[in-house]
């Protein structure tokens, strides 16, 4: 079977999506490669078993935990994409944050982590973190992120953008102060995938992404990728080998098939948020609309330098609306499931509840939000179907 010259041809990431990760499709003269599942590795010789113990677990077979042929390719397709030298696939996206975020916690040490992170992230940080000993603070910006490093100081995590404040924090600038330390970034760069967002070429040693999102684009997985050189992620590796935090060789196989149609997903995410979000900013019904991509946001102009596009979710702020009109207008979206993930190809909205208020029984009527994850339908339908059920406001 003919399979791309990778290092030689493959110089645009389309390419590369399309055509990596598919070096055991020479075995069965498949375009895909196959699905191999294991627990057990079998060996030829004594000296094969013993070798495979040498290498770097989770890249070469040994046993069902560190993957199968299915896992590697995934984990080198997507190092690869992400212009790092390896990756480790595990069971969830919170798993890969807890795996980096622990592995670098140990008794007295410092964590410093941005404010607004994903809800999920932070419970990790106010809760368990603790339990091995190590402090968590929380900072706003790189500025301040400046004041607050000191000695004990192992790891700074960051997400962009945060999650349903869809705040954009100056990735070069943070990554630029952690490096005059010797302190390592790890972000969750979800929202972008590498498509649009290169963490990498920003400065990120530890880069994240929930797979179960845009990557896989299906909503029919769970997954988390860590990207990164070797010595960047050899005690993430550990940890995860040590928790058995993997992901399954089923999921990777759908993963990498996810991958062959990420490039053109995400245009087309990109294209379709833009319009519905520019149709919304025109509505009475709403107060503000909370996506980085529309010139007016406050984090306009970091995101142009640090992404080349916008596959949304945005956050929506309404106008004066109760209980009872906030839930007519949810309940009468037709097109827009209620769930709380993203990036697959089907709308959804969710009630985005900012944490400060999470703790109250009723929520005040001016300034309630939503997050609308824009799928792959007309976008012309998903306004009208909006206009529609806002009406109700
Ligand atoms: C920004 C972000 N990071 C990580 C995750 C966690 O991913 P998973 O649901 O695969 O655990 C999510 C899930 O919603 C998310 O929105």
């Amino acid at each position: 079977m003919k399979t791309a010259d990778s290092e030689n041809i493959i110089t645009g990431i389309e390419t590369a999506l399309v055509h990596l990760g598919r070096e055991s499709a020479e075995i069965t003269n498949s375009v895909n490669p196959p699905l191999v599942r294991a627990s057990t590795t079998v060996f030829r010789t004594l000296s094969e078993f013993k070798n495979s113990y040498k290498g770097v677990v989770f890249e070469s077979p040994r046993y069902g935990r560190s993957g199968t042929s299915t896992n590697f390719e995934l984990q080198a397709a997507m190092a690869r994409i992400s212009n790092a030298e390896t990756c480790i696939a595990t069971s969830s996206g919170l798993s890969a944050i807890a795996a980096v975020i622990s592995a670098h916690a140990s008794q007295g040490s410092h964590i410093l982590v941005q404010r607004n992170v994903y809800g999920p992230t932070k419970a990790l940080c106010d809760n368990s973190l603790n339990m091995i000993g190590s402090r968590v603070e929380y900072f706003d910006n790189a500025v301040d992120l400046e004041t607050m490093i000191n000695e004990a100081t192992t790891l700074i995590f960051i997400e962009v953008p945060a999650s349903l404040t869809m705040d954009m924090i100056d990735v070069r600038a943070v990554c630029l102060t952690a490096k005059k330390r010797n302190i390592p970034v790890a972000c969750d760069g979800t929202w972008g995938t590498p498509v649009f967002f290169d963490a990498h070429a920003l400065g990120v040693d530890i880069s994240i992404h929930a797979a179960t999102k845009y990557i896989n684009g299906h909503s029919d997985l769970m997954m988390g990728l860590v990207t990164g050189s070797y010595d960047a992620l050899a005690s993430t590796r550990v940890w995860c080998d040590r928790f058995g935090s993997h992901a399954s060789a089923d999921a990777c196989w759908l993963v990498l098939r996810g991958l062959r149609t990420l490039a053109v997903r995400m245009k087309q995410h990109h294209e379709n948020a833009r319009e519905v979000a520019n149709f919304l900013c025109e509505l009475p019904a709403i107060k503000k609309v909370m996506f980085p991509a529309l010139p007016p946001d406050p984090g306009h102009s970091l995101w142009k330098s640090q992404f080349t596009g916008a596959p949304g979710p945005f956050t929506v702020e309404l106008k004066n609306c109760n209980e009872t009109s906030f839930e007519l207008f949810i309940n009468s979206l037709k097109l827009f499931g209620l769930g709380t993930s993203w990036g697959g190809f089907e709308s959804l909205v969710m009630p985005a509840v900012p944490h400060h208020l999470r703790s109250l029984a009723v929520l005040p009527d001016e300034g309630r939000l939503v997050r609308l994850h824009i799928g792959l339908e007309s976008p012309r339908d998903l306004c009208n179907d909006l206009e529609r059920a806002l009406a109700h406001l």
